[in-house]
């Protein structure tokens, strides 16, 4: 069958994972190797040297790509250092038009690192496509958005962004990571490229750290090889492996982290404590249209507010079923306090102007039974 006629979960567990052709091993092996041996001067079978290339790299990079329906992928050590090769395919001059509520280590990057070597950013409220166009200057180069965004889970509309942004020839970049390509893909609505931090659901188990970034033409898939080779930040063999193997179970894990979602936001948009609940699948979300029109599912990624650092405080302290840290999107339950961990470097001034208080909550629904999960944040709410 033509790969392309597959279905979503028999491409995440074939395309790319093909039985070992030398051994028949049906998963893809761990190439552990720095380097390979070459028959003579200039004769081999592909492979050089792994900053450079590994087949079980390859192996990853073209099951993404096919996920996200793009035409190749590059991935990398971490997220963020996945988007830091996205940025450094632009140059000194350039600008960028990027959401003002991104995951807090985006904007880092930008204003600490980049800004200082002459790329310029502006940041807008990208859920409203006019003000990405009001942004748009002689030098913008790119949009760079998260929808939704984290925490506060206000979604862009891809198509009409990417629409006028291509009128005025500037690329569009969606960091994919909260619905993962199970329930949403950029490409098809008309992004450039994706971005993954491959950390969070692609992986699925909170046990390695990656990135990907996912093209649509030749031209974005050779400069970033030529930064993975030339700056060095690829991902490990075993990392790698890691993900294909998280890939495989993307779709049943995706259907019960909406599944089990759905039911926490419910359940906590009734709570009497909770003042506030931000999830693109209750039907107050002022965005709750454009959520099913650009994604097919609503995911396991819920904020809302408790009232007081005090308050987040007390309930975070009881959680025993979730756990109390940083990072989403694995099997288990994770609780966050966006204003401490996430966004603790956008500052609080930075905070305050898009939303983010101090007795917000975030949470990622693992796949638990979803009974034990809502005990559980019942016995801890009840201590505010
Ligand atoms: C939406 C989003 N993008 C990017 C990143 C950065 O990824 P990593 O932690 O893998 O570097 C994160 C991390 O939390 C994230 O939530």
């Amino acid at each position: 069958m033509n790969e392309k006629d597959q279905g979503f979960a028999t491409k995440a567990i074939h395309v790319g994972q093909e039985a070992d052709p030398a051994t028949g091993a049906v998963t893809v092996p761990i190439y552990a190797t720095s380097t390979y041996v070459q028959e003579e001067i200039g004769k081999h079978k592909g492979y050089e040297y792994a900053r450079v290339s590994n087949p079980t790299r390859d192996r990853l990079e073209t099951n993404l790509a096919a996920l996200e329906g793009g035409t190749a992928a590059k991935v990398f050590a971490s997220g963020m250092a996945a988007i830091n090769a996205i940025v450094t395919m632009l140059k000194a001059g350039d600008h960028v038009v990027a959401g003002h509520n991104l995951y807090g280590g985006t904007p880092r990057l930008f204003n600490q690192v980049f800004a200082n070597f002459g790329l310029m950013f502006s940041y807008v409220d990208t859920s409203d496509a006019a003000n990405v166009e009001r942004a748009l200057q002689k030098n913008t180069r790119m949009v760079y958005l998260e929808t939704p965004t984290n925490p506060l889970m206000e979604l862009c509309d891809i198509r009409a962004i990417s629409e006028l942004a291509h009128r005025h020839g500037v690329a569009v970049v969606v960091d994919n990571t909260f619905m993962s390509p199970y329930f949403q893909r950029p490409i098809e609505l008309g992004a450039d490229m994706v971005v993954h931090s491959t950390t969070k659901f692609l992986n699925g188990h909170s046990d390695g750290l990656g990135g990907v970034v996912i093209c649509t033409n030749p031209e974005q898939a050779e400069k970033l090889a030529f930064l993975q080779k030339a700056a060095g930040a690829i991902l490990s063999p075993f990392e790698c492996w890691l993900i294909l193997r998280g890939v495989k179970t993307l779709a049943v894990r995706m259907l019960q982290h909406d599944c089990n979602g759905r039911q926490v936001a419910e359940y906590l948009s009734k709570h009497k404590k909770v003042r506030k609940v931000f999830y693109p699948g209750l039907p107050d979300h002022p965005q709750h249209e454009l959520a099913k029109r650009q994604m097919s599912g609503f995911g396991a990624m819920i904020a809302f507010e408790t009232g007081s650092l005090e308050n987040a405080n007390k309930m975070l302290r009881r959680v025993r079923v979730c756990s109390l840290g940083e990072s989403l999107g694995g099997v288990e339950t994770l609780i966050s306090h966006p204003a401490t961990m996430t966004h603790a470097a956008v500052g609080e001034e930075g905070r305050r102007r898009i939303g983010i208080t101090d007795g917000m909550v975030r949470i990622s629904v693992g796949i638990e039974n979803v009974e034990d999960i809502l005990r559980d944040l019942d016995q801890a709410l009840a201590a505010i």
